[in-house]
């Protein structure tokens, strides 16, 4: 199969590496496995015979492999050409717009093309038109990266509570406002000091609001209401408190009383994020950048599934939907 990669920022160039990695083992599923091209906003790659990945994965910037790289080129057209079999997804997120990534998930679909996104925004505003496009054009869309990065959720849903109900999510869906209620948890500062200092470390944005006032937990609520529910939601749909107003005061006096505070996301039939006492012996009360996700269903009761819910780790989710997809697309 040719996959064509959107994308070469911190995700895109770490799939890369991991593709080189776990050549021998992609090679295995599909002999005929390439990279044949990666886009980014200046224009796209391309090479039919396959890009050299080994070499890609050394680089920091796509237009420095070389001459192959042309600038202005156009996602669409090769999706429309019928150059990719698989697009792997992972553009910047945009929750109003869904751009560029919703138009390309769209054109791919349209085109017979399978989607592994790691881009949320696509699914956030249109998850069932592109479920359902999906399904006409017998084509696959894989979204695991895009709640919790590195952990399972959908898979595990898909593969192993097959039978199951499930009543309840409830997850700790986003690092950042993890690693400062942690802060403050552990080391008594102030939401603000704890804040600043997420942000000289790289984890929170310079404006953190898409992370502390919740919205990129809510926009995860809606992704699994949706995909694993079968429920219609929509990001308004979400009640929607962060972290701002929470105080040291507060804090101190949950842990006093056996609790912490954290920002959670819970989806059953009033989705909300908001912050709220988790006792500290539940295994949701993770600490640091840590993401968790607990699931009460009829037949298992709970199942608790713990990791990196952002960073390097995210390839993981997303090699493994390219694995899971070549292994039901290629006859041998
Ligand atoms: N970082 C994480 O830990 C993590 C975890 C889970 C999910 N995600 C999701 O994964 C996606 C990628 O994240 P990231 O951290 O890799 O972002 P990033 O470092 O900002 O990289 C984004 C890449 O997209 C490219 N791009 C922008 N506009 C484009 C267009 N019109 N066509 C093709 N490519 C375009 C950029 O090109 P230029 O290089 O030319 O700017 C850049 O290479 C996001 O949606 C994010 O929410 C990230």
């Amino acid at each position: 199969m040719k996959l064509l990669l959107a994308g070469f920022g911190f995700i895109g160039k770490n799939f890369i590496r991991a593709v080189n990695e776990k050549i021998t083992l992609l090679k295995s599923v599909d002999r005929d496995f390439k990279v044949v091209g990666v886009a980014t906003s200046q224009g796209v790659l391309y090479s039919s015979r396959g890009l050299d990945v080994d070499k890609l994965s050394r680089l920091e910037k796509a237009s420095q492999y070389g001459e192959e790289f042309e600038f202005g080129g156009s996602v669409k057209e090769f999706l429309e050409e019928g150059d990719a079999d698989i697009i792997v997804v992972a553009t910047p997120t945009n929750i109003e717009t869904g751009e560029p990534g919703l138009t390309y998930i769209r054109t791919a679909l349209k085109n017979g093309v399978d989607v592994v996104t790691a881009d949320k925004g696509p699914l956030v505003l249109e998850f069932w038109e592109l479920t359902r496009l999906a399904e006409r054009n017998g084509c696959y869309l894989m979204y695991e990266a895009t709640v919790a990065a590195a952990l399972p959720i959908f898979s595990l849903y898909r593969e192993c509570l097959q039978a199951d109900r499930i009543i309840r999510i409830s997850g700790i869906l986003n690092g950042t406002t993890n690693y400062i209620l942690s802060k403050m948890f552990f080391e008594g500062t102030s939401f603000e000091l704890s804040l600043k200092e997420a942000q000289e470390r790289g984890y929170a944005e310079k404006d953190p609001s898409y992370d502390i006032d919740g919205i990129d937990a809510a926009c995860k609520v809606v992704i699994l209401g949706n995909a694993i529910m079968g429920k219609k939601l929509r990001f308004k749909d979400v009640k929607r408190r962060g972290i701002r107003d929470v105080t040291q005061e507060a804090v101190e006096l949950a842990k006093r009383s056996g609790y912490a505070i954290k920002l959670v996301g819970v989806v059953d039939d009033e989705p909300e994020v908001s912050p709220r006492l988790v006792p500290l012996r539940h295994p949701l009360c993770v600490h640091g950048n840590l993401n968790a996700v607990h699931f009460e269903t009829d037949l298992a009761k709970e199942i608790t599934i713990i990791g990196y819910g952002a960073g390097k780790e995210t390839v993981s989710a997303v090699l493994n939907d390219v694995l899971s997809i070549l292994k039901k697309r290629v006859i041998r």
